[in-house]
């Protein structure tokens, strides 16, 4: 495993706010606004509608940029959906999520955008935690019910969490945020099911990470729409930050998985549902090239792992 291979630990100081008393300058403002002198609260609504602004780019109500919902992977046939859970991605992904968000024994660890549920069945059974699945796909979670064993698996949106505060010990976000509406929402939502002295992982792959993958190195549109809906890390981390994550720190990890030619192949058809961008002519060419190199790659695949503390 090459955790942290490429990259390192890019650890963000924890953020703090000052309680000041009705006798100091901007008190008003301040006690209006939970407690903060108004050079502070002006300082976090700049954060925040900067935050704001920036997720515009992948919002649908914003004209000329791409829209996150429309890669949402429940567009995706079911059993290739579920192929991302293989042997494989779940001997390298389970452990490595139970070490970096320090899942014990007894957690109640709760998987927000689930899919079919892999993660969730496998992290639950390797250190008896107390796994819980959500996901929007009714298809989606309707798999991941066939085999879950103690896993429960529920039904709903990341924005709008149906659990009550402080239920949970662990949160995970892996590969979710990039298909939100509202990542923020989901961020927000997370931070309040946690109780104190817990911890959120977010799994995700940088924009400028995606270049160097397969098939993306041959399908120049599939990277840019990949790039332009990713979110940046450092807003990822901003985004933890303001939603009252302490301690965020980042991780890059290097997947470097052995693909041939025949499932790369078989990716790209079952994937191009979701990319409109890509006509038959850049995936033709793509495929003759692939076919002419011949596989099979070693993918780095990168991916960013970060996690956030509750206090
Ligand atoms: C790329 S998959 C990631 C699946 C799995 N977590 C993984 O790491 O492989 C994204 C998942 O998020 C789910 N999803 C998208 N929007 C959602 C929402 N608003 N609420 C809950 N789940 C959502 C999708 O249905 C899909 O299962």
């Amino acid at each position: 495993m090459d955790l942290g291979a490429g990259g390192g630990d890019d650890a963000a100081p924890a953020t703090g706010v000052v309680a000041r008393g009705d006798d100091q300058p901007g008190a008003r403002l301040g006690l209006l606004v939970g407690g903060l002198h108004d050079d502070e609260v002006v300082q976090r609504l700049q954060r925040q509608v900067e935050t704001l602004r920036l997720l515009q780019h992948g919002r649908n109500d914003t004209p000329g940029v791409v829209d996150r919902r429309r890669f949402r992977s429940d567009r995706l046939d079911v059993d290739h959906f579920h192929s991302r859970f293989s042997d494989d991605n779940l001997r390298f992904w389970a452990p490595l999520f139970v070490e970096a968000a320090g899942i014990e024994r007894g957690h109640r660890v709760l998987d927000v955008g689930c899919g079919t549920g892999g993660y969730a069945i496998e992290i639950a059974a390797a250190v008896s935690a107390e796994v819980t699945g959500i996901d929007e796909s009714g298809r989606f979670v309707a798999c991941a019910r066939e085999d879950a064993g103690a896993v429960d698996f529920v039904v709903g949106d990341a924005e709008r969490l149906p659990f009550a505060d402080a239920s949970f010990d662990r949160v995970l976000l892996s590969l979710v945020l990039h298909q939100l509406e509202r990542p923020e929402a989901a961020l927000g939502e997370a931070f309040r099911v946690l109780g104190a002295g817990s911890r959120v992982l977010v799994r995700t792959i940088a924009p400028e990470d995606v270049h160097d993958r397969i098939p993306e190195r041959y399908l120049p549109a599939m990277a840019a729409a990949d790039a332009a809906r990713l979110i940046p890390i450092d807003l990822l981390v901003q985004m933890l930050q303001e939603s009252g994550f302490v301690e965020v720190s980042t991780t890059r990890v290097l997947r470097n998985k052995r693909l041939t030619l025949a499932e790369v192949e078989t990716g790209i058809h079952a994937e191009r549902a979701r990319y409109d961008s890509l006509s038959d002519a850049e995936v033709e060419t793509a495929l003759r090239q692939l076919r002419e190199d011949g596989g099979p790659w070693i993918d780095p695949r990168p991916n960013t792992i970060l996690i956030g503390a509750k206090c």
